[in-house]
C-alpha cells in the first residue's frame, strides 16, 4: 500500500507531503481512528496508537533508512500494533511477549487471511451453530450441566452459567475449524470468542483489573451469546478482508512467546532494521495487569493453562518473578534514575520496585542493541508514571540508560494521550475507586542502535 492512500484516512499531513521532520508532526493524533484494519479486531490495555508506528515507518522509509522487505522488531508486542503496521508498510516483523494471549492476538491481527478461505471457514463454523447453542441451553436447564462439554478453568461465580456452557461449545466448534482449516483461521475465531467472553462475563467493563458487577447487576445480566458472537464476527470479518486486500501475503510475521529480557535466544537470527515499541509503564501489579485482563479469554481458548496465565503479571518487567540479579551501577549510568530513587528513598517510597523495573528494562535495552543493526532507529514510546506520588521521568531514564549502552540519541517527541486505553481513574496505589493522575503524557524517545 502506498503511504498516500494511507494518509487519506489518517489526516493532519496532506497526501502529497513528505514528512520533512519528525518534530513537525502532532504526535497526539487527537480524534483519529485507531481501529482501522485489523487494529479493531480486539481490545488490549495500553494499546499503542497505530498512527505513531505509521508515521515513524513512513518517515524512515522516505529517508531511505528502512526499505520494503526490511525487518521491524517489537520486544513488547501486546496486541501486535507494530507488526500490523509493519505489514501495511511492506515490512517483515518479529516481536515477542510473555503473555500467551497477547502472542495469539498479535498473530491473529498481523497475519492476513485469504478472503475465500475465511468465508468458507466462517460458513462452516456458523452452520448449525444456532440449533446447537439452543440444545446446550436446554440441556443445562433440564440437567444442570452439559455432559459432553469440558468446562474451562475460569473462577467460579464470574459467568452466568448457561452462557458459560455456550461459550465452551463455541470453543469446541473452533477446535473443529482448527482441524479442518488450520490454526490461522482458528485464531481469528478465537478472538471473536474472546470478545464475547468479556461481554458475557460478570467482569465490569472499562477496568483493567478484574472487578465483578454488583450482585444486583449480576442478577440482571443475561447476555445473548450467539448475538454477541455473530455481530463481532461480522465486524471482524470485514476488518480482516480490508487488511488482507491491502497487504502483501508473502511477508513474514513471527511472534515469539518469550521474555524480552533474554530475547536474543529466540529472535536475533536476522538483525532488525528498526525497532518500535511501547514498554509496560511499570510492573504489571501496580500499573496495567495484562495477565488479569487476558485470563478468562485465554482460558476459554482451551489452549493455555491457569498457572501459565497467573504467572504473566509476575513475569512482566519489574514483576515478582525476578530473573535478574540486582544491578546497583544502574544509578551511575543514569543520573535521573539516581535522583528519582533518592527522592523515593527520602519519602520511604517504593525505590526497590522502581529499581527492579529499570533493571529489567535495561536488560531489554541490552538485548535490543544486539538484535538491531548498528545505527538503525530504535523508538521507545514511554509514559511517565508516578510511584508513591513521585513522578518517574521514564523518557529521560530511557535516554540515559541507552546512551550508557552506546546508543546515540536523536529525538524526544512528546505527546498527550487523548485516546489511549489507560487506567485513568486509578490512583498510583491502584485502589479501586481512588482517583489520581497516573499517566497523562508520553514521549517517543528515538536513538540509533549501537
Ligand atoms: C504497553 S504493552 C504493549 C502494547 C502494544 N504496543 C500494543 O499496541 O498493543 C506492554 C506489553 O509488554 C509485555 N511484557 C511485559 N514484560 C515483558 C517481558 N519481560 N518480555 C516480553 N513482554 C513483556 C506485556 O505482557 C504487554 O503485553
Amino acid at each position: 500500500m502506498t503511504r498516500d492512500s494511507r494518509q487519506a484516512t489518517l489526516g493532519s499531513i496532506s497526501e502529497s507531503d513528505e514528512i520533512e521532520s519528525l518534530e513537525d508532526i502532532d504526535w497526539t493524533f487527537k480524534g483519529v481512528d485507531t481501529r482501522e484494519y485489523t487494529h479493531g479486531l480486539h481490545n488490549y490495555p495500553a494499546r499503542m496508537v497505530p498512527q505513531i508506528v505509521d508515521r515513524l515507518l513512513s518517515f524512515y522509509k522516505d529517508e531511505g533508512v528502512v526499505e520494503e522487505g526490511d525487518l521491524v522488531y517489537d520486544p513488547f508486542s501486546g496486541s501486535g500494533t507494530t507488526s500490523v503496521e509493519a505489514r501495511l508498510h511492506g515490512l517483515n516483523a518479529e516481536a515477542n511477549d510473555i503473555n500467551p494471549f497477547a502472542v495469539m492476538l498479535s498473530q491473529a491481527k498481523a497475519i492476513p487471511l485469504e478472503r475465500a478461505g475465511l468465508s468458507d471457514a466462517r460458513d462452516a463454523l456458523l452452520e448449525g451453530l444456532s440449533d446447537e447453542l439452543r440444545e446446550v441451553r436446554e440441556e443445562f436447564k433440564s440437567e444442570g450441566e452439559v455432559s459432553w462439554l469440558e468446562m474451562p478453568d475460569v473462577r467460579d461465580g464470574w459467568f452466568p452459567e448457561p452462557q458459560l456452557h455456550e461459550l465452551a461449545h463455541i470453543r469446541d466448534r473452533i477446535d473443529d475449524i482448527e482441524d479442518e482449516f488450520g490454526i490461522e483461521y482458528a485464531r481469528f475465531f478465537r478472538l471473536v470468542l474472546s470478545h464475547t467472553t468479556r461481554k458475557v462475563s460478570y467482569q465490569r467493563n472499562g477496568e483493567f483489573k478484574r472487578y465483578r458487577l454488583s450482585e444486583e447487576d449480576r442478577e440482571d445480566h443475561d447476555p445473548n451469546v450467539e448475538d454477541t458472537f455473530t455481530k463481532k464476527l461480522k465486524k471482524n470479518y470485514d476488518l480482516m478482508v480490508g487488511y488482507s486486500e491491502k497487504v502483501d501475503h508473502s511477508l513474514d510475521t513471527t511472534i515469539h512467546y518469550s521474555d524480552s529480557r533474554s530475547a536474543v535466544e529466540d529472535v536475533g537470527e536476522e538483525k532488525a532494521d528498526i525497532v518500535i515499541t511501547s514498554p509496560p509503564y511499570g510492573d504489571h501489579r501496580t500499573t496495567v495487569a495484562y495477565g488479569q485482563f487476558s485470563q478468562d479469554p485465554a482460558l476459554l481458548t482451551g489452549k493455555v493453562g491457569y498457572d501459565e496465565m497467573k504467572d504473566v503479571d509476575k513475569n512482566g518487567l519489574g514483576g515478582k518473578n525476578q530473573v535478574l540479579e540486582p544491578l546497583s551501577e544502574l544509578e551511575e549510568y543514569s543520573p535521573t534514575l539516581k535522583a528519582t530513587l533518592d527522592t523515593l528513598r527520602e519519602k520511604d517510597g517504593r525505590s526497590d520496585d522502581a529499581m527492579n523495573f529499570f533493571r529489567d528494562y535495561y536488560a531489554v535495552m541490552e538485548q535490543v542493541a544486539e538484535i538491531t543493526k548498528s545505527g538503525q532507529p530504535v523508538a521507545w514510546v514511554v509514559a511517565n508514571r508516578t510511584m508513591s506520588r513521585v513522578n518517574i521521568p521514564t523518557h529521560l531514564i530511557t535516554r540515559e540508560l541507552c546512551e550508557h549502552l552506546g546508543y546515540e540519541f536523536t529525538h524526544n517527541l512528546p505527546r498527550e494521550i487523548p485516546n489511549k486505553t489507560l487506567p485513568w481513574e486509578n490512583a498510583p496505589e491502584n485502589v479501586e475507586g481512588t482517583k489520581g493522575n497516573l499517566m497523562a503524557n508520553e514521549n517517543i524517545v528515538i536513538l540509533r542502535a549501537p
